[in-house]
């Protein structure tokens, strides 16, 4: 999908309009098109979403957006500069949570984040307050002292982006933050880059993860071997993979089961068959267009059955995703993936 930016693409001078900009990116590795021409524009103090299966070319885009790879061809701007020319100063700008944890196992939380600091330039004070505000604040200062080879996923995951938040970036890229966290650390870490974007840092999240792009993210990119295939507002994602569900209450609890056999054997044109949420009352059936709803609300009534309530509902996020794709989005599953080198700060 392309979007036509009206606006010009970047100002080239570190002033704002949108904070990241992609045109056309390509990145070959070998035949593989790991990018095959991506256009892609976050907005200043947004999260955008990217997703895409395994293999879709996330990590490739957040390499090339963090100067760590260069692009084939095409143009990338992150907060004006120039990925290409401006790889310096732009490095200054951002802050990016790798796939694979990135800390340094042998050193204490407190001296990973001491040493990015001093990486990036800060004074031995500045690191060291920085370092100990950031332990703090991802709730790590217990933990402080002990090498980092002793912490759970978890926290290694918190520390992770602790360290990305050293040089208080203005734009943050996360690449599947959350990936092999169990459902309470993944919650935490969301509180924390909801917190990140509250303080005004603009976001680039990688995930399969549907719920984490529900949580998170204003928009959506949708990429598939390279390409965007599909993006926009998530609302607006669910409204164009067109859709809906209709969820009908009978006035009488008992008459859920008839109901939702009267609607399986309606012999509607291209009507899905129903599924019972027993616990709500309710039954639930997608339908594809305003006609279908009226011509099921007429065939309940001439069976007998009264409505209690309808009312439809957008597709969920995983449908628009398999809709798109084709592919089931992934589902959370413990990460056994073995870790990589990749800078924790940059
Ligand atoms: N260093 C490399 N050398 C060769 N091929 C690579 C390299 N890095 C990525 N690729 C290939 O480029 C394509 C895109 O990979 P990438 O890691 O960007 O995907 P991804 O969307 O991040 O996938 P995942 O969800 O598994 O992390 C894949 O086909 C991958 O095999
Ligand atoms: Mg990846």
């Amino acid at each position: 999908m392309t979007r036509i930016d009206k606006k010009p693409p970047h100002s080239g001078d570190g002033g704002r309009t949108a904070s990241v900009t992609v045109r056309g990116l390509v990145k070959h590795y070998g035949e593989t098109k790991a990018l095959d021409g991506v256009d892609l524009d976050v907005h200043e103090g947004t999260v955008m979403g990217v997703l895409g299966p395994n293999g879709a070319g996330k990590t490739t885009l957040v390499r090339c957006l963090s100067t760590l790879i260069t692009p084939d061809s095409g143009t990338a701007f992150v907060a004006g500069y120039d990925v290409a020319k401006q790889p310096r100063q732009l490095r200054r700008v951002i802050g990016l949570t790798g796939q694979y944890a990135a800390v340094d196992e042998k050193l204490s939380g407190r001296e990973n984040l001491y040493m990015i600091g001093r990486l990036l330039d800060l004074s031995r004070k500045e690191s060291r307050s920085r370092a100990d505000a950031l332990l703090e604040r991802f709730s790590l200062t217990d933990a402080a002292t002990r090498p980092a080879k002793t912490y759970s996923g978890g926290m290694r995951r918190r520390l992770d982006l602790a360290a990305s938040m050293i040089g208080s970036p203005a734009v943050l890229y996360l690449d599947e933050p959350t990936t092999g966290l169990d459902p309470r650390t993944r919650n935490e870490v969301w509180s924390e880059v909801k917190r990140m974007v509250g303080d005004g840092v603009t976001v680039l999240l990688t995930t399969q993860y549907m719920e984490e792009a529900e949580q998170l993210a204003d928009e959506l990119t949708v990429i598939d071997r390279g390409k965007v295939i599909a993006g926009g507002a998530i609302d607006d994602l669910k409204a164009k993979v067109g859709g809906r569900t209709l969820r009908i209450r009978p006035a009488d609890p008992l008459e859920l089961r008839p109901l939702a056999a009267a609607l399986d054997d309606m012999g509607l044109t291209g009507l899905a068959t129903s599924t019972v949420d027993a616990e709500a009352g309710a039954v639930l059936v997608p339908i594809l267009s305003d006609e279908q709803l009226t011509a099921v609300v007429g065939a309940v009534t001439a069976r007998g059955i009264t409505i209690g309530s309808i009312a439809t509902e957008l597709p969920s996020l995983d449908e628009v995703f398999l809709s798109i794709t084709g592919q089931k989005a992934s589902a959370p599953q413990d990460d056994t993936r073995t870790s990589e080198l990749e800078g924790a700060a940059v």
